[in-house]
């Protein structure tokens, strides 16, 4: 997987769609399909409405990672449930910050992170799509990683992450005050650099009480649906197949 980033935002654009047009063609009917969050996995929506309006969806519902999904799907007239409603998800797509050539992901970049994991872990399937400037050789290299902190904690949490090498900064709104997730928890993007051992990180972080969540996703992805000049691929990561 090498990096291709988009030639313009327009082409960007175009790729995003390209991806999530070929998503919404994995969901069937009878299922429950979890959706995370970002401007890709939205572009997955209008697909899904325009089947279900052909009725390829019959008895189809959703989990949404995020209030914004929940309101897009509500929009194209699609059921949405509760994670604890269904009974099982069979599939959970989602966009992804950077996508390394195992398959792992940093996502988080719209602050959904922990919730969008949690649809991820529900899920029989994790489909992933981008365009294809989110391919990287070595995870934040080109993203800081999202550690979703509990506000109680959040100055042991941020020295933590200093002391490990993450050089947090806390995510602020344009008015200057920390950015609330919607669990209320605060977010420090941590510039860690390209790195070795994301699952040793990924390790790291889950053991840590005042960490809430983070965004890396290591072995979560069954699929990676990417899309850039050179048209659409599949690309399954290694051992998933
Ligand atoms: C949301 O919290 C994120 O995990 C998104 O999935 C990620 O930031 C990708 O977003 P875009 O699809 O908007 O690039």
């Amino acid at each position: 997987m090498t990096a291709q980033p988009a030639a313009s935002p327009q082409d960007q654009a175009r790729a995003k769609r390209a991806a999530a047009g070929r998503a919404a063609a994995l969901v069937g009917p009878s299922l429950a399909v979890g959706l995370g969050h970002g401007s890709t996995a939205v572009a997955v929506v209008p697909f899904l409405g325009e089947r279900a309006r052909r009725g390829e969806l019959a008895g189809t519902v959703f989990v949404a990672a995020a209030h914004f999904m929940a309101q897009a799907l509500r929009r194209e007239g699609l059921p949405v449930v509760g994670l604890d409603d269904a009974a099982r998800l069979d599939l959970a797509i989602d966009g992804a910050d950077e996508i390394d050539p195992a398959g792992n992901c940093v996502k988080g970049g719209g602050g959904a992170l922990l919730y969008e994991k949690i649809v991820a872990q529900a899920a029989d399937r994790l489909v992933i799509v981008a365009d294809a400037g989110k391919l990287s050789p070595r995870l934040c290299t080109r993203h800081a990683l999202p550690v979703e902190i509990t506000p109680f904690a959040l100055a042991s949490e941020l020295r933590f992450l200093a002391a490990i090498g993450g050089r947090p900064a806390l995510r602020l709104r344009p008015d200057g005050d920390p950015m609330r997730t919607e669990r209320g928890n605060v977010i420090a993007d941590c510039a860690f650099g390209p790195l070795d051992d994301p699952a040793a990180l990924s390790a790291a972080l889950d053991a840590r009480a005042g960490v809430a969540g983070h965004g890396l996703f290591v072995g979560l992805a069954d699929l990676i649906v990417v899309a850039g000049p050179d048209g659409l691929r599949e690309i399954v990561p290694p051992g998933r197949g």
